[in-house]
């Protein structure tokens, strides 16, 4: 059955590695999520953003999570990726997630305090682990300059008071990473992570992480991040999968020809990650 994400975080933090996350948004993304994460003997995050209940609904995704948890051999976790709302994350818990992100970035501190807590009274109840964002993380196409997404970045004081307050299981920072494809070379804060990590004793999430060098993210490893959001990378091989065989056989009409090929080029990728991450063997 799927797992919180708060006892595969646990796990990393003890040992010093991260547990990847990875978006879904259809059938073919959670096998070749699950396939990844059998082959490297990994824990592995299943994470649904707004998009992705959009477009398969919340059954669907759930159902497909369940199924794949049930088979594998590693621990699974399905995971809510940005909820927006107290009402969504309930009704998220009720459908079986074993694992909430309640973003409440976009509000002043202390209302963000205050629904983190009212959503953990409830998770707390039935075993589902909660994240939390503090900072802007915001995506690659926002128009600001360097200096603009600086001043959204999270502030290490603000971050202990955060924890404190909530006792939430795991933080989303902003250091400088971005949803969506970079158009140059991310520059991450390393300093603010350090400070935050000194004064935050939970987990930290780093979201926007496709396309970030590699020896970033082992640096923010190293440093304390226990959770890497990896969604971007994922559609780039399965898009490139896809046109990949179109390209050789315009005339190819099954669809599981066209997917297939999509679905191992997204295993490849995550299985990249998975080691990247040090999770390999830790499932
Ligand atoms: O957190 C954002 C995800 O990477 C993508 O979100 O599926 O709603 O486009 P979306
Ligand atoms: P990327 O699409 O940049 O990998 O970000 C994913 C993410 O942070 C999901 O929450
Ligand atoms: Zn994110
Ligand atoms: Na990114």
């Amino acid at each position: 059955s799927l797992v919180p994400v708060k006892d595969l975080l646990e796990k990393a933090e003890r040992e010093g590695y991260a547990v990847g996350a990875f978006n879904c948004n259809n059938m073919e993304i959670i096998q070749a999520i699950v396939d990844a994460a059998e082959a490297e003997k990994s824990p592995v995050i299943i994470q649904a953003s707004q998009g992705a209940i959009k477009y398969a609904g919340l059954a669907y995704i759930v159902a497909l999570a369940k199924i794949a948890a049930d088979q594998a051999t590693v621990p699974i976790a399905l995971h809510l990726d940005h909820g927006t709302s107290f009402a969504q994350v309930m009704q998220c818990i009720r459908y079986g997630f074993s694992s909430v992100m309640m973003d409440g970035s976009k509000l002043p501190l202390d209302q963000n305090i205050e629904i983190t807590k009212r959503v953990l009274e409830v998770a707390r109840a039935v075993g589902v682990s909660v994240e939390a964002e503090l900072g802007k993380i915001g995506g690659t196409e926002d128009d600001i300059t360097v200096h603009e997404r600086e001043a959204l970045f999270t502030d290490p004081e603000e971050a202990r008071i955060f924890a404190e307050a909530t006792g939430v299981d795991a933080l989303a920072i902003a250091i400088g990473t971005a949803h969506g494809q970079y158009k140059g070379e991310p520059k991450l804060d390393f300093p603010r992570l350090e400070k935050i990590k000194s004064l935050v004793k939970i987990p930290i999430v780093l979201h926007g992480s496709s396309g970030v060098p590699d020896e970033a993210i082992r640096e923010a490893i190293r440093l304390g991040v226990r959770k890497v959001n990896i969604d971007t990378n994922i559609r780039e091989a399965f898009v490139k999968g896809v046109r990949e065989v179109i390209a050789q056989d315009p005339g190819e009409i099954d669809p599981r020809k066209v997917l297939g090929p999509a679905k191992k080029a997204m295993t490849a990728v995550i299985r990249e990650k998975i080691r990247l991450f040090g999770s390999a063997g830790k499932g």
